[in-house]
């Protein structure tokens, strides 16, 4: 079967299982190109709050499939590749989460949501790169744990000086490992490009940046902005929007590294298996759920 057999069969069944497809701006291009919704986590999140169909088709990790199954319990939420998970998203345990809060207890955990369903579970409040700032200037605590992003912790913790905030030691694997020699390197090569970059980058590659921000707050920046030349610092997948929407305009990806294995993982193969068997759905424990989804809806009413 070649792709466009492929695509005409995912729109058959997606119609026949009365599902929609949504799909993170990491995923690759085939797949990004049949979604029904494309975005960052933030926006992926209420577009599957508010979408009537009964079956979600999550083009994108665990824990972003978890999150739309956490806020629509009636939804099946599907994960078509089931070992499409994130690195940082289990370097918080709820065990070791336990004992931080025994360590800091005056402190709200604000999680952010790339963490599993039960750590979310023990958490006081989520939030996504988009909103993690405004998140922690409005709750009213001033002692924070955040928890697991470190980098997008020391941003936050710049943003809001007035507040005390705990790092956790959680990274992403992908964005972590670009050094500010890479970063200045190409500079160097593209100095009249204008540098944005993703909180999840270290702290010195944040700080040398022009613009921070989410995968669809870059998107829309470059989109938006008058200037020619961009050097993107997130994982490669948001070039292509970025060059469908702006095709007058140039990209450098900050590193060729910037590959995340896992968002990867799904193809248009595994779109059509996903909805020819209904798999994979997400299940989490009744209790767990409903603790989660408090910290998700605080997060939509207030993010
Ligand atoms: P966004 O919320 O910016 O889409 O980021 C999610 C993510 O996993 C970044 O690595
Ligand atoms: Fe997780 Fe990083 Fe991949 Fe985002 S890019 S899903 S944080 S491993």
């Amino acid at each position: 079967m070649d792709n466009q057999e492929i695509i005409q069969r995912i729109l058959d069944l997606k119609e026949q299982r009365n599902a929609v497809i949504v799909a993170h701006n990491y995923q690759i291009d085939e797949v990004q190109s049949i979604a029904d919704m494309v975005g960052d986590s933030f926006a992926l999140s209420k577009y599957c709050a508010s979408v009537t169909q009964e079956v979600i088709v999550f083009c994108g990790v665990k824990f972003m499939a978890e999150s739309a199954k956490i806020l629509s319990p009636q939804k099946t939420v599907l994960l078509p590749e089931l070992s499409a998970g994130c690195p940082m998203a289990d370097m918080v345990t709820p065990e070791a989460l336990l004992e931080a809060k025994k360590q800091f207890p005056g402190a709200a955990v604000v999680c952010y949501v790339n963490s599993s369903a039960e750590v979310k579970a023990l958490s006081d409040i989520c939030c996504t790169s988009s909103n993690a700032v405004s998140i922690v200037k409005k709750i009213p605590e001033q002692e924070i744990l955040f928890i697991p992003d470190q980098n997008l912790g020391s941003y936050v913790a710049k943003k809001v000086p007035e507040k005390k905030i705990h790092l956790w030691n959680g990274y992403c694997i992908t964005h972590h490992k670009i050094t500010l020699a890479e970063a200045k390197k190409i500079r160097d090569l593209h100095p009249d490009a204008v540098f944005l970059v993703h909180p999840e980058c270290k702290p010195e590659v944040v700080e040398f940046a022009d613009f921070v921000g989410s995968t669809k707050q870059i998107i829309d920046f470059a989109t938006k902005s008058n200037s020619k030349k961009f050097i993107i610092g997130t994982e490669m997948g948001v070039l292509y929007k970025l060059k469908k929407d702006n095709p007058e305009k140039t990209f450098f990806l900050m590193s060729q590294g910037l590959i995340c294995p896992n968002m990867k993982k799904t193809t248009l193969k595994s779109v059509l298996n996903s909805l020819r068997e209904m798999k994979s759905p997400v299940e989490i424990v009744e209790e767990v759920r409903k603790k989660a989804s408090y910290g998700l809806e605080r997060m939509l009413e207030l993010g």
